[in-house]
């Protein structure tokens, strides 16, 4: 029942109210050989809009798979033997019943992803490796007609990362951290609604490791970036907003 006096508005509804992303009963199965591995037991997860939410779990509890899934690099199991299939919903769309060229534009348009080891282009600059998330969204003929912005766009993020004078460098000659915060503005720079951490801190010393976290943090106060981040440390886990932990595959305990 609705408490809306006469004195109050009613709120009409934007298009994109409600969770960003609402994943439901999501199970995962490797097949190694004739032998089933299942991994996920049927994880359920809301992501509100603008919120940094940890995944905190041990190694192996499928921390990794369940962030693939999420960002479309891998699929969920089909139903079977009478149990549903799974539900990702981002936004109104159904990611489970994407197809393959859905899938690779959700990928590049509305995901951002950063992995524990920076999966940076060796032979690559610092600006071309940020730049090359635009290549693959845009096409070489699109990327080429709006390649000055996209430059301003790069230079901009990697200023803001403390990177400006670093733009002509090769990933072997910078830190850990440094090629960390290049991996953030590649996964920026086509200004995805989602992005998607797997251990960001994981290779890092502490300290580092903490103003990877402050970029982060900066990130969402800044762009009101949605965010989920995956760790196994309570540490780390606890700069995000809300923490969600995974036993062996399961949700096991929500906390504020
Ligand atoms: N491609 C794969 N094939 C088979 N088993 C896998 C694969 N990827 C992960 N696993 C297994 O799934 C379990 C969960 O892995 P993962 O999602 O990487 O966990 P986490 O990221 O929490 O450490 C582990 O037991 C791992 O060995
Ligand atoms: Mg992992």
């Amino acid at each position: 029942m609705s408490t809306v006096t006469a004195q109050t508005p009613v709120p009409t509804e934007p298009a994109s109210s409600g969770p960003l992303l609402r994943v439901a009963g999501l199970h995962k199965t490797y097949r190694l050989g004739r032998v089933d591995v299942p991994v996920l037991h049927g994880v359920d997860i809301e992501l509100g809009r603008g919120e940094w939410v940890a995944i905190l779990g041990a190694s192996g509890s499928g921390k990794s798979t369940l962030l693939h899934l999420i960002g479309g690099l891998d699929r969920p199991d089909k139903p079977s033997g009478g149990r549903p299939g799974a539900t990702i919903r981002f936004e109104s769309q159904d990611v489970v019943a994407f197809s393959h060229a859905e899938l690779n534009r959700y990928r590049c348009r509305d995901v951002g992803f950063v992995f524990q080891f920076y999966h940076l282009l060796p032979e690559l600059t610092v600006t071309d490796n940020v730049l090359l998330g635009a290549m693959i969204r845009l096409g070489r003929f699109g990327y080429m007609s709006e390649r000055a912005a996209l430059h301003e766009t790069a230079a901009r993020l990697l200023d803001a990362f403390g990177l400006k004078n670093r733009l002509r460098h090769k990933p072997a000659q910078l830190s850990g951290g440094e090629r960390q915060r290049v991996a953030i503005a590649r996964a920026l720079i086509n200004d995805p609604s989602l992005l998607l951490a797997d251990e960001p801190t994981g290779n890092l010393d502490r300290k580092t490791g903490a103003a990877i976290l402050d970029v982060l943090a900066e990130i969402r106060r800044e762009r009101g970036q949605t965010m989920l981040m995956v760790t196994h440390d309570p540490e780390i886990a606890a700069r995000a907003d809300r923490i969600v932990e995974l036993v062996d595959g399961r949700v096991a305990a929500q906390k504020d």
